[in-house]
């Protein structure tokens, strides 16, 4: 079914799209698409089927591989993706090839080179790909995007990035550096390097510094183990010095520390979590001493990359150029990895 056909006056049709992974976060940006009404799950593929069948409606069909759910492709909107990271690559390009759009979990892969491909063949394919970048969807976040764009702190001349989680993952996988690609600076520093180069269009890196830590011990590269810990000073061309500090089991007395801020000749702007939790966030502007709150309500902003994705896909969207900047992305945590 072709997205196009799927408008008819104003009723919209929700897209029928594939599940590939049906783990902690497949099955919550499902239970988004669901809730919003614009999507159902036609086929969920999921080597573990009992993970497959809780998450299937009546008129879903369940199976184990990629290559089933792929043999379905001409009824597909789309495919969702959200295995471990190691399969990203592999899988979004054979949806992309079945000519299907794809949204696909972070990391998009484990390197560049990977990243690389998969925007190279999503390219050539004129298919929608969308990855789930969640934090660019907080409430918070677009706050202090719009103030900072409107130059209401001056000039930004520093940047404090932390993203601590003081449980770490709780799947094996994610500590198999074949299958992860890394520990906390691709887990969680992800988010950050991509909101900062983001926020500032993508600017040039001019260099990273960078130190990698796992139960306490400096170990360099991804090769050996997994990092548990990292930080890493990294230089924007004609920008701020950005301080990145990520981590798994820190002892950080609770849950999440999770902050941006931005540091101006004139103000700062502060994006951070409270109380430690990973859903509620403050956005506050500091002038001098003084503290104004900005926002600080709960923001249900988890399923916001999968939605807009699947709003673009509900218009025809095909090919979007503004995906190849990820690449920037991913060419900063592989210089923190080579670097450390
Ligand atoms: N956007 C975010 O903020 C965010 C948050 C959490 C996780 N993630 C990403 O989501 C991905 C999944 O993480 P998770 O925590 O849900 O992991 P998970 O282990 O809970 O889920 C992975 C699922 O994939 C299934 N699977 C494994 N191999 C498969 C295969 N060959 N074909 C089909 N299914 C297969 C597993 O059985 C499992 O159900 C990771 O890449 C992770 O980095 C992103």
């Amino acid at each position: 079914m072709k997205t196009e056909q799927m408008q008819t006056g104003n009723i919209v049709k929700p897209l029928r799209l594939g599940f590939l992974g049906m783990g902690w976060i497949g099955k919550n940006r499902l239970d988004a698409l669901v809730k919003h009404g614009v999507a159902r799950p036609a086929v969920i593929s999921d080597v573990n089927m009992e993970n497959a069948m809780a998450a299937a409606m009546d008129d879903t069909i369940v199976c184990d591989s990629m290559e089933k759910l792929l043999l379905e492709s001409s009824s597909l909107d789309g495919v969702v993706i959200a295995t471990p990271s190691a399969l990203h690559a592999e899988q979004t390009i054979a949806a992309l090839e079945a000519g299907l759009a794809v949204f696909c979990q972070k990391p998009l892969g484990r390197n560049n080179g990977e990243v690389s491909e998969i925007i190279e063949t999503a390219r050539r394919e004129n298919r929608l790909l969308g990855i789930d970048l969640s934090y660019r969807f907080l409430k918070t976040v677009s706050i202090v995007e719009k103030l900072i764009r409107c130059g209401d702190i001056g000039r930004i001349f520093a940047i404090d990035a932390v993203f601590h989680n003081a449980y770490g993952p709780d799947k094996p996988w994610f500590y198999d550096p074949e299958l992860s690609g890394g520990g906390c600076v691709i887990d969680l520093g992800v988010h950050l390097v991509d909101l900062v180069l983001w926020m500032f269009d993508f600017p040039s890196v001019t260099s990273i510094h960078s130190r990698l830590y796992a139960n306490g011990m400096r170990i360099s590269g991804r090769d050996k183990g997994v990092e548990d810990y990292a930080a890493a000073t990294i230089e924007l061309e004609n920008g701020p010095l950005v301080n990145l500090a990520c981590s798994w089991k820190l002892q950080a007395g609770t849950d999440a520390v999770i902050g941006l801020t931005f540091y101006g000749t004139e103000g700062a702007l502060s994006i951070r979590n409270f109380p430690g939790s990973f859903y509620e966030f403050k956005a506050e502007r500091y002038r001098g001493t003084s503290c104004e709150i900005l926002y600080d309500s709960s923001d249900d902003w988890g399923g916001g990359a999968i939605l807009d994705w699947a709003g673009k896909l509900l218009q025809g969207g095909l090919f979007d150029k503004s995906v190849m900047e990820v690449q920037k992305v991913t060419e900063v945590l592989d210089e923190i990895y080579k670097n450390s």
